[in-house]
């Protein structure tokens, strides 16, 4: 593949609404920005994408847990992990127009994007925190927030984890959830959303490994990209200068994509010391250190954190796959998604109408395996071939005129468009082999 990509946003927002990736959410009442949905084929792929990621975490050395946390938290929880004083953002508006912006996303030298003028307020920090009151009574005790990070929720579950679990340090807790962020400028389809979701692992080890296992996790995130078939020459490992990093890190590595809009994080990897378990401990008034058998001695766990939104990601798999090529002398949109997070892994296609009830049967068979595939009898063969491409379906398999007498079907592949034919027979066992083998 070019190291080029051919996708822009413009394009991969129209493909993804003209073939039910992604809608706007509420968008018959105008939309609600920077919050979307996810239709049939996005949900797939993203039900993918959350299986691919958990089996990269279970595949790691030493154990890996899960927790599905809640989505409010107290104001306890946000004052002890930091957000409530530090989750900021700086924020200017145009006096003229009344734009806002992010003040570091645009140059308060020049005049205002928007209107052309230069006349701007004072920059300004702004809570990113959805506030909300749990119960009748809108007063301080009963004032909740939604989380803007699934990881909270870990460490604030971490002694319930250990004492109902064989563990032992190191091990990791996986989460994956939805995150809520009032961000000033949501932009950029999925990349900057006001709810998204994300897929976090803390994982929490002595003090004196933490930097090896910092290393170790940098690795393996660097090759669960690989592993997922993305292009590498638009990956690169970012290591934060000591201004960048957030309120509770020590260490930062972030993973860059190279989006048509720039390099940006995908991921972010952070040792986190032991803030959290501190930070928790202190407010909470709960000892959550933990009681080494071999030094008799009590210590606090670090913490290595990956963190990664599935919505970003999404995104940028839909970058990275998209292309564009000309098969029989007609350009065609095709997303080379690595099979296994393909939303359709393959579709049935009868020749003709004459030939459906036969094509059904096969395609029938082949659903209760488990497999989601797709059957599709309307339009042209050629046409139906360019919507299955379009939404990165691996393979085709058409029954034909002959396939009565031969009780066999070509099968395409969508990368090279190359057709074979194969005994009906065997259509299962192909299948099964090309999804283990990619
Ligand atoms: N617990 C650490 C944490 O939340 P973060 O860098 O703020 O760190 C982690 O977020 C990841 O979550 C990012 O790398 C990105 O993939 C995703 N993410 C963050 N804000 C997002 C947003 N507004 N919209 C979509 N994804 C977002």
């Amino acid at each position: 593949m070019s190291t080029e990509s051919k996708a822009t946003l413009e394009k991969l927002v129209a493909l993804c609404k003209r073939r039910g990736f992604v809608y706007q959410s509420a968008e018959i009442y105008g939309g609600l920005n920077g919050v979307y949905d996810f239709g049939y084929l996005g949900t797939l792929v993203k039900q993918n994408l959350r299986a691919v990621w958990l089996t990269a975490m279970n595949s790691c050395k030493g154990d890996m847990l899960q927790l599905e946390g809640s989505l409010l938290g107290s104001r306890a929880v946000w004052e002890a992990s930091g957000h409530i004083q530090n989750f900021h953002d700086p924020m200017v508006d145009c006096l003229q127009c009344k734009h806002r912006y992010r003040a570091d996303d645009i140059d308060l030298n020049k005049p205002c994007p928007h209107c052309g003028n230069k006349n701007w307020t004072e920059i300004r920090e702004f809570n990113m925190m959805f506030k909300t009151y749990v119960g009748a009574t809108a007063e301080q005790g009963s004032e909740a927030y939604l989380r803007p990070e699934t990881a909270q929720a870990i460490f604030i579950n971490f002694k319930n984890v250990i004492s109902t679990n064989r563990v032992k340090i190191p091990f990791g807790i996986a989460q994956i959830g939805k995150a809520f962020r009032n961000e000033i400028t949501p932009k950029q389809f999925l990349f900057r959303m006001r709810e998204f979701e994300q897929m976090e692992m803390e994982w929490f080890c002595k003090g004196e490994t933490a930097e090896k296992d910092f290393e170790y996790w940098c690795e393996q995130r660097h090759n669960f990209y690989a592993i997922l078939g993305l292009t590498m020459s638009r990956i690169r490992m970012r290591p934060h200068a000591k201004d960048e990093l957030a309120h509770y890190s020590k260490a930062c590595t972030d993973v860059e994509y190279q989006f048509p809009f720039g390099w940006k994080e995908l991921e972010g990897i952070a040792y986190r010391g032991d803030f959290d378990l501190s930070q928790h401990t202190k407010f909470s008034g709960k000892d959550l250190a933990v009681f080494d058998e071999e030094t008799k001695t009590s210590y606090m766990p670090h913490v290595v954190e990956c963190s990664v939104g599935a919505d970003r990601l999404f995104l940028t798999l839909l970058f990275d796959s998209y292309d564009e090529d000309v098969v029989e002398g007609e350009t065609r949109i095709v997303l080379r998604f690595n099979p296994a997070v393909a939303p359709i892994k393959a579709a049935f296609l009868p020749l003709t109408k004459k030939q459906s009830d036969a094509t059904e049967k096969i395609y029938t068979a082949i659903k209760q395996t488990g497999l989601v595939v797709d059957f599709d009898e309307s339009g042209s063969i050629g046409k139906r071939y360019r919507r299955q491409d379009e939404i990165g379906t691996p393979l085709c398999f058409t029954y034909d005129f002959e396939s009565e007498t031969d009780n066999a079907v070509t099968v395409r592949n969508r990368d090279t468009t190359k057709q074979e034919r194969i005994s009906i027979d065997k259509v299962e066992s192909y299948l099964q082999d090309f999804f283990t083998k990619k």
